[in-house]
């Protein structure tokens, strides 16, 4: 049996506002095969200085609450709040989408459509500078060397496109993308699920240190338990569209709770993943 390792440095400020928060948010799809509720009434809150785990497995509602929480999807009843704010109702003016979208950036899964293949790397990072902060020229160029170093990537790789890189290294670039606009906010999606296991502890060390750094609450969206409770301070345990259960990282895998969380700690012990 493995120790499973736990996120070391808490963070939180007791206290500390919520900058997103879900209130009483579900999702229904319509499918022709039915009606499909993919989140069932839930609340969610993250604040700058924690990082939240949300842990399920395959089909447990957690890319769905993802994109609820970046705006991408409308919630089906509840909803989403930035600053206070409903989500939704900033996305429908320009200037509220700018703003959102600058303050809650979000990295998925390394797929062949997160990039457009045509375009080089560099000009994949460049553009949400020039589209979400107005940042061109010089300006632009400084930011993006300083954010390939912070992320210790080869800046002379902004003259590739997507497919002339690793997958760990376009991994980092779509990491690159998101932080470039200084967040204060990052939901990561499976960010190392699709990873050599060899990368993945790099890729996590360093989106702990950047978030930790610079006070961008994170929520880690993952299907592996290890490396979220590597990296989350907080863990949210769900399955089908539920939470069975929530709380500090440490408290939550040395005195699980629920069935379904004993059963996933079982299972890594097993096995290790
Ligand atoms: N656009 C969609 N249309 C219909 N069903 C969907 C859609 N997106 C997700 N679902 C369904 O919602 C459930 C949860 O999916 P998802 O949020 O992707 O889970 P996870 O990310 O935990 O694997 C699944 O049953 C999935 O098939
Ligand atoms: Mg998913």
């Amino acid at each position: 049996m493995s120790e499973l390792p736990v996120a070391t440095t808490s963070r939180r400020t007791t206290g500390t506002p919520a900058v997103l928060e879900a209130r009483g948010v579900s999702k229904t799809f319509t499918t022709r095969r039915g009606a499909v509720t993919a989140v069932q009434t839930l609340d969610f809150s993250l604040d700058p200085t924690s990082a939240v785990g949300i842990i399920g497995e395959s089909g447990s509602g957690k890319s769905t609450l993802s994109r609820m929480l970046v705006g991408f999807e409308a919630p089906s009843t509840g909803r989403v709040y930035f600053n206070g704010t409903d989500v939704q109702a900033m996305l429908r003016t320009p200037g509220g989408r700018r703003e959102f979208r600058a303050a809650v950036q979000y990295v998925a899964q390394d797929t062949s459509s997160s990039f457009d293949p045509r375009r080089t790397l560099g000009d994949a990072v460049a553009t949400p500078l020039r589209l979400l902060r107005g940042i061109t020229g010089t300006a632009a160029r400084e930011r993006m060397a300083e954010v390939a170093a912070e992320l210790r990537l080869n800046p002379d790789f902004y003259e590739r496109r997507p497919a002339q890189v690793s997958g760990g290294q376009r991994q980092r670039f779509a990491l690159a993308r998101a932080l470039v606009v200084r967040p204060r906010i990052l939901l990561c999606d499976e960010v190392v699920s699709a990873l050599d296991v060899s990368v993945q502890g790099a890729v996590l060390n360093l989106v702990k240190e950047y978030v930790e750094e610079h006070d961008i609450g994170l929520a880690f969206v993952s299907h592996g338990l290890p490396a979220t409770a590597f990296i989350a301070d907080e863990l949210m345990i769900m399955r089908h569209g539920q939470v069975v259960e929530r709380g500090r990282t440490g408290q939550v895998v040395t005195d699980p709770q629920a069935a379904y969380t004993r059963d996933l700690l079982d299972a890594y012990r097993a096995t290790g993943a």
